[in-house]
């Protein structure tokens, strides 16, 4: 039996295999099915314990890593009583525990793709009553990165916020570069010096534990250029328009979820 069958060798089933099969005290053998069996060889082929499988065998741990609307066809051919992690965006636990056959124990989770560089947030779910497999989900997850139990009613806002989440830093990091060009630096610089910005407050922002706006005022002087920036991000919006955005990203969460319903 496996210890972990990866159903989906995708972005997502990609990063978590890797970064959950390649951790020290991770799961030691894990299976990757997909359509494509040239993407699964690819991720099983990094593994250790890494096997391509071209059909549903019996393992420990399901993780169901393919897009929303795939994930019906795929619960209803695990065997009766399997142990299933779903990362579909917006699919509720009771479609998810309709749609898999009888005794099936499921968890919920919502991964970023930081999980690739063992440094995800991942957001996890479930309403089952010994909470076992909860457990082995969070521990599966903590292989690549920081870990959250959520009740279910907040995942669309949590996977608005750290699901799609770094995809608002990246157009920061982009947006910081096109100003850097356009104002007389080369692309290449432009773009390591917004990269290696966005790092370093990320890492100091983790490591402090302490308030964001008191870290940001410790390097903002009245008057100075670092306020004159601040001004203009204040002045154009910038907490309404993320607001927006997350507003948005989460209104699109519910709409799948209603989308993978039918
Ligand atoms: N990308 C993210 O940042 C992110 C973050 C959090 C959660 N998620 C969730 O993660 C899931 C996967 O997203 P993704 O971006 O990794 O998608 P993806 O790149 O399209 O990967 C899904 C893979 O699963 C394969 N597949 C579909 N049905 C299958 C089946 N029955 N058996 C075997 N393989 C099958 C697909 O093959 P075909 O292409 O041939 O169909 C594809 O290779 C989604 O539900 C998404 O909501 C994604």
């Amino acid at each position: 039996m496996h210890d972990l069958l990866v159903v989906g060798g995708g972005v997502m089933g990609a990063a978590l295999a890797l970064g959950m099969g390649g951790s020290q005290g991770g799961p030691r053998s894990v299976a990757i099915l997909d359509h494509n069996p040239e993407k699964a060889h690819a991720i099983a082929s990094r593994l250790p314990g890494g096997v391509v499988v071209n059909k549903l065998e019996p393992a420990k741990i399901y993780l169901l890593a393919v897009k929303p609307h795939h994930i019906r066809g795929v619960l209803s051919t695990l065997p009766p009583h399997s142990k299933a992690i779903s990362i579909a965006a917006g699919v509720r636990l009771d479609q998810l525990r309709a749609w898999a056959p009888a005794g099936c124990e499921i968890v919920r989770a919502m991964p970023n793709t930081a999980c690739e560089v063992g440094a995800g947030v991942t957001a996890v779910c479930s309403e089952d009553d010994d909470g076992s497999l909860l457990t082995a989900a969070q521990e599966l997850f903590a292989l690549v990165g920081d870990v959250f139990i959520v009740p279910e009613k907040q995942f669309d806002v949590v996977s608005a916020m750290s699901g799609s989440g770094p995809a608002y830093v990246f157009l920061l990091i982009e947006a910081m570069q096109e100003a850097g060009i356009t104002l007389g630096l080369s692309a290449s610089l432009a773009l390591d010096l917004a990269r290696a910005t966005v790092r370093g407050a990320g890492l100091l922002a983790h490591a402090k534990r302490e308030d964001p706006r008191n870290l940001r005022l410790a390097v903002t002087s009245p008057g100075g250029m670092t306020a004159a920036a601040i001004a203009v991000f204040e002045e154009f919006g910038l907490r309404h328009q993320t607001l927006e955005a997350i507003r948005s990203a989460t209104q699109r969460a519910q709409a799948l979820s209603e989308r993978a319903g039918q």
